[in-house]
């Protein structure tokens, strides 16, 4: 039957998809990321975003590397489970934790969480979440690298579990094209313009060797190297990398994703992805793709937008399934649950 008209038998699920259209522009993907405000703590620990932006200013002073390692500590625990502070905890009860999974080889940072978090408890117990200072200590991150400001929405509440086995099925990988990195941002509702502006935090900080070699060596079986890779980078690249590191130097070194301004967040990185000179293969494939070479053409050419759309799409991610009200509870120590 060549009918384009909706059977009765057709009608609730027609009523629920309009339902969800609607819904959608009216709560954007969680339904608790409404409850989140701005200025949370200002009557019960007026000073918690301060003792976090000092604890911040004062690691990323001794380490410009830190601004890099706080960004993404807080993607990695939004990415899984939502943002509920899940990646720091240690493993407990023989169960391995997210923080030792592979999925997030190279994470650091937890130390400056916890010296912020030790800080606001002498002030304010049992009152501001792992979470919510995580949250701050990455817009403050973001601050420092990139002069980027925003506020950050707060109230989170934190987790009670992490699972190591949770970790990559979650994250995207280095070698995603393009339909899987949608697809896994659509996921944990972000959009595909949003999974690109969020990108270009790859400005700064480093990767291993080992996300990105295959792309050096054995790339596939008609190119051992990948052909979308600037060769004078690629020549670099494995000065860096070695083909077989030893374990006297280094089993697995790491390299600047930008090898200009390595602690500038900026939108350098998508001039280099037009140069052919992305990282990870989940870099340079956004310039070769079709479908978000128009978003890494914008994003180049207007540096202050840019900027703008990628406050809001870590004000975005940060809402990402988290707890609230009565949900999880105020960790006393962000390592372990109470
Ligand atoms: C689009 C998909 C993404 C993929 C596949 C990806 C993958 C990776 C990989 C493989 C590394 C290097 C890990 C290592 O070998 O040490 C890395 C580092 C990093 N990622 Fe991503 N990432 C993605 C998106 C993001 C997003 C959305 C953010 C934050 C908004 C982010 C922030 C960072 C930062 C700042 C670093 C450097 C960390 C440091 O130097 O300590 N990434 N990412
Ligand atoms: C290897 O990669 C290149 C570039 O992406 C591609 O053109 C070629 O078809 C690939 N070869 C195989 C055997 O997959």
């Amino acid at each position: 039957m060549n009918c384009y008209w909706v059977s009765w038998a057709e009608m609730p699920t027609l009523f629920t998809l309009m339902v969800m259209f609607l819904a959608s522009f009216m709560a954007p993907t969680v339904s608790s990321s409404a409850s989140l405000k701005v200025g949370f703590y200002k009557n019960t620990c007026p000073s918690a975003e301060a003792i976090v932006r000092n604890t911040v200013s004062k690691a990323v002073a001794a380490n410009p590397g830190m601004a890099a390692a706080l960004i993404r500590l807080h993607f990695h625990d939004c990415f899984v489970r939502g943002c509920d502070a899940s990646i720091l905890l240690d493993s407990a009860s023989g169960i391995p934790a997210e923080k030792v999974s592979m999925g997030n080889k190279g994470v650091q940072g937890f130390e400056v969480i916890d010296e912020a978090k030790a800080k606001i408890e002498a002030q304010c117990p049992n009152t501001v979440s792992c979470s919510d200072i995580l949250a701050f200590a990455a817009r403050d991150g973001v601050f420092k690298a990139g002069g980027i400001h925003y506020a950050v929405p707060a109230g989170r509440r934190d987790g009670r579990v992490s699972l190591a086995s949770e970790v990559t099925k979650n994250l995207p990988d280095a070698s995603f094209n393009v339909e899987q990195l949608k697809n896994n941002f659509a996921r944990k509702g972000l959009s595909l313009e949003e999974m690109v502006t969020l990108s270009g935090a790859h400005s700064i900080g480093d990767s291993h060797c080992s996300s990105f070699s295959n792309r050096l060596y054995h790339f596939n079986a008609t190119h051992s190297q990948d052909p979308s890779l600037d060769p004078a980078y690629a020549s670099y690249l494995k000065t860096q990398c070695p083909l077989h590191p030893t374990a006297k130097n280094n089993l697995d070194p790491v390299v600047p994703f930008d090898a200009v301004t390595p602690d500038r967040l900026d939108n350098n990185y998508y001039k280099n992805l037009k140069k052919h000179k992305g990282l990870l293969t989940s870099d340079q494939v956004l310039w070769i793709d079709p479908s978000t070479r128009k978003t890494v053409r914008g994003n180049m050419n207007h540096p202050a937008a840019w900027a703008a759309k990628f406050a809001s799409a870590m004000v975005h991610m940060g809402s990402i399934d988290v707890l609230t009200g009565s949900q999880g509870e105020i960790r006393k120590k962000c390592i372990i649950v109470n």
